[in-house]
C-alpha cells in the first residue's frame, strides 16, 4: 500500500507511469458507501487514488467541523483489505491550500444555491474548490462520488464542464444500513437513542414517493411536515421535490422527466440529508 502526505510524493510516482488513474476523494471515516466507489475505481482503472482530507473550508459551522468523524487509522486498514494497492493521500491543509486558505468563487447559479447551498453558504464553492485543486494535481481520467450527496454530483458535473477538465464522473448508488438509513461518516456521531429514529428520513421519503402517485405533492409534503411538528427528536430542515437535472421545484409530474425528492432533518445537533429518485 502507498500512503503519502504530498502530492508530490504521488506525482513523483505517478509520473513514472502511464496508467489510467482513477480518483475516490473522500473526508474518511469511511464506511461501505466509500467502499463501493473505490471498488468500482478499481475496476475501472489501473492506479487508485484515494484522498481523505477533512477540507476546513466546507463547514459553516465550527463545531460540525471540529467534531466531524476522524478515523485515519482504521481508514488506512479498511482500504488495505480492499487492496494493498491503493495510493492514499492524506495531506496536510497547506499541501492542498498552500499558504491561502480561500475558496473560489465559481458562480453554479440556480443548482447551488438551492436545497443544501441554501442552508449551507458557500458550500459548493468550498467543495468545488477542494474538488478541482484534486483534478488538477492528479489528472485523473475517472473520479467517484456517491448519490447521497446527489447535488454535489451535479455541482462536479458542472465545475467539470466550466473548468474544461478532462474527467469522467461516475456516480454509485447510496448505500444504506438494512434499516434505510444511508450511510453517512456523521451517523458515527449519532447517540444509540438517535440512531433509532434516523431511519425516519429515507421511510419519509419512501412515503413521498408512494403517496405522490395519488395526491399533489403541495398536499403531500404538506401533511408530511405536519406530521413533523409532532416529532420533536427530528427537526425537518426540508422536504423537496425538484426536477432531478435542474433542480428546479415541481408542482405536477409529467412522466417524461426524472425528479428526486430531497430532504435534511436534524437529530439532536447531528444534521443528516438523504435523496431517492422518484
Ligand atoms: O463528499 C465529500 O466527502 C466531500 O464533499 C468531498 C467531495 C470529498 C470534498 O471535500
Amino acid at each position: 500500500m502507498y500512503y503519502f502526505k504530498t502530492s508530490k510524493e504521488i506525482l513523483d510516482f505517478l509520473n513514472k507511469t502511464n496508467k489510467s488513474v482513477g480518483l475516490v476523494p473522500t473526508m474518511g471515516a469511511l464506511h461501505p458507501g466509500h467502499e463501493s466507489l473505490i471498488k468500482k475505481a478499481l475496476i475501472e482503472n489501473e492506479i487508485v487514488i484515494v484522498s481523505i482530507f477533512v477540507n476546513p473550508t466546507q463547514f459553516d459551522n465550527k463545531d460540525d467541523l471540529i467534531n466531524y468523524p476522524r478515523n485515519l487509522e482504521s481508514d488506512v486498514k479498511k482500504i488495505k483489505k480492499i487492496d494493498s494497492k491503493i495510493i492514499i493521500y492524506s495531506p496536510l491543509i497547506k499541501d492542498l491550500y498552500v499558504d491561502n486558505i480561500s475558496v473560489k468563487d465559481f458562480n453554479f447559479g440556480f443548482i447551488g444555491s438551492e436545497l443544501e447551498g441554501h442552508f449551507r453558504k458557500n458550500h459548493f464553492n468550498s467543495v468545488a474548490t477542494i474538488v478541482e485543486k484534486l483534478f488538477n494535481l492528479f489528472k485523473p481520467n475517472r473520479a467517484y462520488f456517491g448519490e447521497k450527496d446527489y447535488q454535489q454530483i451535479l455541482i462536479i458535473k458542472n465545475l467539470i464542464l466550466k473548468s474544461n477538465l478532462n474527467v469522467e464522473l461516475t456516480s454509485c448508488p447510496t448505500v444504506r444500513d438494512p434499516d434505510g438509513l444511508a450511510l453517512s461518516s456523521r451517523n458515527d456521531l449519532l447517540s444509540k437513542k438517535e440512531r433509532k429514529i434516523a431511519p425516519i428520513i429515507y421511510k419519509t421519503l419512501l412515503n413521498v414517493k408512494n403517496k405522490i402517485k395519488n395526491e399533489q405533492i403541495e398536499s403531500v409534503i404538506f401533511k408530511i411536515e405536519n406530521e413533523f411538528e409532532s416529532t420533536p427528536s427530528l427537526k425537518l430542515e426540508y422536504l423537496e421535490i425538484r426536477e432531478a437535472l435542474s433542480l428546479k421545484p415541481v408542482k405536477k409530474i409529467n412522466k417524461e422527466k426524472k425528479y428526486r425528492a430531497f430532504i435534511s432533518a436534524i437529530i439532536g445537533k447531528i444534521r443528516l440529508i438523504d435523496n431517492i429518485e422518484l
